[in-house]
Formats: structure tokens, sequence, C-alpha cells
């Protein structure tokens, strides 16, 4: 079989989408294979975020699988890698990772990593291939938002990044892009977000909620930004209809981040229910063992189990520690 392995471009979108959905709902063994994924769209908005760290593998001149690279500094994590169904078991796969660790050497990329099914041989023997190592297992969780919260706005100073840059010329901008990639370099060092920032900005997917310090210092050195959220929300983005879904949360390291984390979610949990949606979704890494029981001591609770591997068996920052959230799918 002769596999090319090429850049994918925009008039893919439409047949990897459908690739995408054929190939996880036939891998879940579900009726109706295509509804998988329901209204949310990872194809689309991965491509947009970054058309460069798009790879297409073509048979014949016809599409038959895609895989999306995402670089968040020095962290790099790839997915969803899918192949079409009848192509299964031939390689291609195989030859799509080629083009993704070669991105991750061009990136320095420090951690890199990946979300997989923890209990596929198949999944797991592919990317240990390519030196990635299953690790600890990552929950995708959830909560109702039944009930408003009932916290006293005085208590909580969060705001919405779209709302902060709206009033802010480009220079600030860079400044607030800065402070974001500052305190996530204070959990891990060289973790940026600004790419994901920017790309649910420009695609307008959700927005980032920034925690604020709430007795506001003078002091430049230290930063007033304590937390920092990436979120989806809705139908067309990673989130899915009625639902927020963090896909990335981070506190500041240091003696307060365990009130932070939880204070961030609270955050979190007002802007969804703001908009009027009533579910919530986050992963997050077991190993990090404070950030995981503070969700399920805040009433998350979990949906699916899958496992990050991780390249050279790093832990990185799936330590018991970090409070980050995320979950490389
Ligand atoms: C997972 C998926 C991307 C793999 O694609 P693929 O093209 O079939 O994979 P490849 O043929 O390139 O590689 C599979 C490798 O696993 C090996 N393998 C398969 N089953 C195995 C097992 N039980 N134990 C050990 N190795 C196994 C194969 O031998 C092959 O390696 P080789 O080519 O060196 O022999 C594809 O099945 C898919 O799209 N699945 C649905 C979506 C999905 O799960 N995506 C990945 C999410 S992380």
């Amino acid at each position: 079989m002769n596999i090319t392995i090429r850049p994918l471009v925009e008039n893919d979108l439409s047949e990897a989408n459908r690739i995408f959905r054929l190939s996880f709902g036939t891998f879940l063994g579900i009726s109706d294979p295509m509804t998988f994924g329901g209204d949310t769209d990872y194809v689309k908005s991965r491509f947009y975020s970054d058309p460069f760290a798009a790879f297409a593998a073509e048979v014949d001149g016809k599409l038959v699988g895609s895989n999306f690279t995402a670089n968040w500094g020095s962290v790099g994590f790839f997915g969803p890698l899918t192949v079409h169904p009848n192509y299964w078991s031939q390689g291609v796969a195989r030859r799509l990772m080629e083009p993704t660790m070669q991105l991750f050497s061009r990136w320095n990329t420090k951690l890199a990593g990946l979300f997989t099914f923890a209990n596929s041989p198949k999944h797991v023997a592919l990317y240990q291939k390519f030196g990635f190592w299953p690790r600890f297992l990552t929950a995708i969780m959830s909560k109702e938002l039944t009930q408003p919260r009932k916290d006293e706005p005085s208590k909580l100073k969060w705001s919405r990044y779209s709302e902060e840059v709206s009033e802010r010329t480009h220079k600030d901008e860079k400044h607030l892009l800065k402070e974001c990639s500052k305190l996530t370099n204070s959990v891990y060092e060289g973790l940026s977000l600004e790419s994901e920032i920017r790309s649910v900005k420009k695609q307008n997917l959700g927005d980032t909620i920034l925690l604020w310090r709430q007795n506001g210092s003078n002091n430049d050195e230290d930063s007033p930004l304590t937390g920092v959220a990436v979120c989806h929300c809705g139908a067309n983005s990673e989130a899915g209809s009625n639902t927020c879904y963090i896909k990335f949360g981070a506190v500041k390291s240091g003696p307060d981040r365990g009130k932070d984390f939880e204070n961030l979610l609270r955050g979190c949990e007002t802007f969804a229910a703001e908009h009027g949606l009533t579910h919530i979704t986050a992963g997050v890494n077991t190993a990090r063992h404070q950030a995981y029981t503070k969700m399920l001591s805040n009433s998350f609770h979990t949906d699916m189990l899958g496992i990050a591997m991780q390249r050279g068996n790093d832990e990185g920052y799936n330590r018991h520690n970090v409070h980050i959230i995320d979950d490389w799918r």
C-alpha cells in the first residue's frame, strides 16, 4: 500500500472530520459510528489553531487519516490521530507519527505526551514504538451545574480574557499573554498556553478565565494573576452543546495553590452558568493527586478514564502537588 503523508489543508477538513467520527465510533462499537462526538468539533478547531501542525495520510490520492499536534511551549501533545477503519493495521498511523515526532524536535518539546485508551494493547504498543510510555490514568470528569453557586462576588475576583483585551491595546494584550505564560512557567518551566488562548479568541470557541488576587499588590514583580483557565463553550467547540469544557487550567505555584485552584473552579462554574451552560467537563491526570482529589471534593465525577503516555517515561508536570487541569485529548 502506497501511503503518502502531507500537510492537511482546508479542503480536507470535512472528510477528515468524517473519518474522525467514523474511526472512533467504530473502535468504540457505537451502533451509528458517525454520531461519535455529537456536536463537538476537534478537527476544524485544531486545524485553525495551527494549520502547520496538522498532517494528512493519503492512499492512492484518497484521504485516509489525519493527526494534529499542539505546541504549549516546552510541552507538546498530539491527537486526535485517526485512520479510516478500512485502512487499519497497515501502518498508516505509524507513518502519521513521523512528522509529529519531527515537529516535537523542531519545537524543542521537552515534555511530549498523549492521551489514549488504557485498555487497548494496540494503542499502547503503537505509541511505545515512538518512545511514549504509559503512566498514570487521566480522569475525564464532569459536573452538573444544577444550582448557582452561592459565592459572594467580592470573594472571587475573576475576569474574561476577551473583556480584558477589548479594553487594551495590542501591546497590552501581549503583556497579558506574557503574564499568563509567567504563571504557567511557575508551574512547569517553559509551559505556555499562548497559542491556545489566542486560538480560542480567534475562533470564538469560548473564553479564557483569569483569576486575580483579591488584595492587589503594586509590586510589578509579583503579578496579581493567580490562575488561568482556557474554556471551550457549546456546539462546534471541543465542549459540545450546553457544556463548558476546561481545556486547560492552572494556578500559580506557591502555598495558596490549593485555595486558588478551588477559586479557579468556581470562576469557571460561574462563567459557564452566566453563559447558560449547565454542564462542565474537565480532565485531570490522577498523578496530580491534590488536584484530582480537589475536583472530587468539588463534586466532579469521573465519566471516562484514559491513560497519559509520556515520552521517555518523563513524569513532566504529572506530580502529586501540581494543580493543573488538562487531559491532552
Ligand atoms: C489507533 C489507530 C489510529 C491506529 O491506526 P493504524 O493505522 O491501524 O495503526 P498502524 O497500523 O500504523 O500501527 C499499529 C501498530 O500496533 C501494533 N499492534 C496492533 N495490535 C497490537 C497488540 N495487541 N499488541 C502489540 N502491538 C499491536 C501493530 O503491529 C502495528 O505495529 P507495526 O506496524 O509495527 O506492526 C486507528 O486504529 C484508529 O483510527 N482508531 C480509532 C481512533 C483512535 O483510537 N485514535 C487514537 C486515539 S489515541
